[in-house]
């Protein structure tokens, strides 16, 4: 009696007189709405299992063409072709990492670990790991980030994983865009009295207005084997459990910038405690 729509699986069956005509018809109707539903969550976890799958066996082969390189250039003795290897291999295994990772935070779907972290040292470590990595692909990484932003309370471990997805997918794009001689990337903080905001800024491939409207959809990736599509639709999650939202502007072939908008504090408690203790009161 909640409003809500429900599935039956309905049977009928005819009875019939000793003259074979229909006299009445039983009917039988099952509510089937929470099959309906695991059906639904399994047909997402199907879906999930081959993305991931999917996405393992490429990273697999791009280790192994990695190791491969290695393991010829060590005997040739060609430090070039080491080190290309070697940076293969090792993106490779960032990637399954990163993909781990993001596959435990969709599988758990869990509460966020609140903590009162220190904005500018969390982003700053972030982007030192990942200007290295940009600047391996002769990328110009660059950071404005406001020291005086201040704590915000957040799920830490979560909102890494966030940034180092925007800015792995930022990369991603300058090295698939072979259209410009340079690429840069830049990472701003900044915040105001209630909110912190990240800004990922990149001149990289850019999205096109299909791109833009799938980019935050489960398992929607451009990338081929290289991608999974979960990134975004995971970093959108986590944006909005700390209030927050992510958006995006984008222009084919020039490059994109996301901001996000996160709340200072987590979101109110109160409203929530509110919201069980009138439905629970309804009853
Ligand atoms: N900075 C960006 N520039 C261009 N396209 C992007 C950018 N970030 C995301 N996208 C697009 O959004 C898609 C989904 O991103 P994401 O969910 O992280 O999945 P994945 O990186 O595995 O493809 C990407 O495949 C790409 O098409
Ligand atoms: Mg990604």
């Amino acid at each position: 009696m909640s409003g809500e729509p429900i599935n039956v699986l309905v049977h009928t069956a005819p009875l019939r007189n000793s003259d074979g005509e229909i006299e009445k018809v039983i009917e039988m109707s099952i509510d089937i709405t929470q099959l309906r539903k695991l059906q639904d969550k399994l047909s997402s976890v199907g879906l999930l299992i081959g993305s991931i799958a999917h996405g393992i066996k490429n990273l697999l082969n791009g280790l192994d063409g990695g190791i491969y390189l290695v393991n010829t250039g060590l005997k040739k003795n060609n430090h070039e072709r080491i080190d290309k290897g070697w940076e293969i291999a090792l993106r490779n295994v960032r990637r399954i990492r990163s993909m781990v990772m993001d596959i435990l935070y969709y599988a758990k779907d869990r509460e966020p670990n609140w903590e009162e972290i220190s904005t500018f040292e969390m982003v700053e470590d972030v982007c030192k790991i990942m200007k290295e990595r940009a600047e391996n692909q002769d990328i110009d990484f660059s950071y404005e980030l406001d020291g005086k932003v201040g704590d915000f309370e957040a799920d830490k471990q979560a909102i890494r994983s966030m940034l180092l997805n925007l800015i792995e997918n930022s990369i991603d794009a300058c090295r698939i865009d072979k259209n410009k001689s340079e690429h840069k990337l830049v990472v701003r903080l900044k915040g105001d009295s209630s909110k912190i905001i990240f800004e990922i800024e990149d001149n990289g491939i850019g999205m096109d207005r299909e791109t833009r409207e799938k980019a935050f959809s489960l398992f929607f990736s451009s990338k081929g084997a290289g991608g999974t599509g979960l990134g975004l639709f995971i970093a959108n999650k986590i944006a909005q459990a700390h209030g927050g939202s992510i958006a995006v502007t984008s222009e084919e072939g020039k490059g994109s910038h996301f901001v996000v908008e996160l709340l200072r504090k987590r979101p109110d408690i109160k409203e929530n405690e509110e919201k069980s203790e009138s439905t629970s009161g309804g009853e």
